[in-house]
């Protein structure tokens, strides 16, 4: 099998070529370039591309992928929602992806935002660069004793809230589903989930439901001082609503892996750009805002992970036997 790449790093590249040796039935071409209108036309003789999460495979590039005769879409990342699924069904194409890595990747990234917005880390590192060994602004709070609020507790939510629970905090949690393996998470409404919570924590997925669920309304129902952190998805937080509530000195600090304008900046050098709307600019001069640009997934045992289960997809669906549970 052929497999062309798109939108490649240098460390896709390097977690891929060290299993590669295990798939000597397959061959792989990596581009740098993301799949587009223009960059479609290199998967010409190749049974397969390799896409990532902001790759726009939609209508028209599926259709362009079926007359080249290209047979499979591997994500190699769990959302699928940038694949155009329903025109790949009808043109023969099969879509597979990576539904699970490393939840603890993400949720170590979480924990490494609350940490860092609540201790200051972000400033203290600046400042001792300086020579100022001054300690005002810094102080923070003990997490230990305090409740932390745990939006989704799926796989990389329930990671998040057994470390919360081992640091010492009360946690609290809102799902529609209860995690039997949390047996010391207390499932609240949503509505308490924002009142009681020192420590919120957005492990949901996007959906109609919960687009935009950090709002305004839910940001006036949370504690004075609160932390909030999203490694999830941006619009599960309307921008400008949190923009107010920090402007209005609810929160202690914020932590963003993820954020409603991150599309143009995900994985994109842009230090000479001039950034074309103000949401990330607002936000960054916020002194008690951290963003990192969608890298919860980026650990060695991450990486490693998902160049593993999309090598074995491939080699599935050649052998005519496609792993059911990462077919899209
Ligand atoms: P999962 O499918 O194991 O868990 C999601 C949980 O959310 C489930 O328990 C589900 O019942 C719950 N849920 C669904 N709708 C909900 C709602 N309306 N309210 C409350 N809970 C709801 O997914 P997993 O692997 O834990 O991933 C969670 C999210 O993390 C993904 O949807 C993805 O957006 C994000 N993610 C971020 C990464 C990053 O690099 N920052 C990497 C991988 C995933």
């Amino acid at each position: 099998m052929k497999i062309l790449f798109y939108d490649t790093k240098p460390y896709d590249r390097e977690s891929f070529e060290k299993v590669m040796p295990y798939y000597d039935d397959i061959t792989v071409d990596f581009l740098k370039t993301d799949i587009s209108h223009r960059t479609v036309y290199l998967a010409k003789g190749y049974d397969a591309v390799c896409v990532f999460v902001a790759s726009d495979v939609n209508e028209s590039i599926v259709r362009t992928l079926a007359e080249l005769g290209v047979k499979l879409i591997l994500l190699r990342c769990a959302g699928y929602n940038n694949v155009a699924v329903e025109a790949a069904k009808q043109h023969g194409i099969s879509v597979m992806r990576v539904p699970g890595y490393s939840p603890e990747a993400v949720a170590e990234h979480a924990l490494a935002l609350a940490f860092s917005v609540n201790r200051h880390i972000h400033k203290a590192y600046i400042k001792v660069r300086e020579n100022n060994f001054s300690l005002m602004g810094l102080t923070g709070s003990n997490f230990h004793g305090k409740t932390a609020g745990i939006i989704g507790t799926g796989k990389i939510g329930a990671s998040m809230a057994k470390s919360c629970h081992g640091i010492g905090m009360k946690v609290i949690a809102y799902d529609m589903y209860k995690n039997p393996d949390l047996s010391f998470a207390e499932y609240v409404s949503l509505e308490e989930l924002f009142s009681r919570s020192d420590l919120i924590s957005l492990h949901c997925p996007l959906t109609k439901e919960t687009y935009h669920m950090i709002d305004l309304e839910a940001i006036e129902k949370m504690k004075d001082g609160v932390i909030l952190v999203n490694t999830s998805r941006g619009a599960l937080i309307s921008s400008e609503d949190l923009i107010k509530g920090i402007r209005q000195h609810k929160f202690a600090g914020v932590g963003l892996d993820v954020y409603e304008e991150e599309d143009e900046n995900v994985f994109e050098n842009r230090e000479d750009d001039i950034l074309e709307s103000s949401i990330t600019a607002r936000l960054l001069s916020f002194p008690n805002v951290i963003i990192t640009s969608h890298q919860g997934f980026l650990t060695e045992e991450a990486l490693e992970a998902i160049s593993k289960t999309t090598l074995e997809n491939a080699r599935s669906f050649m052998l005519s036997k496609p792993i059911k549970e990462n077919m899209v």
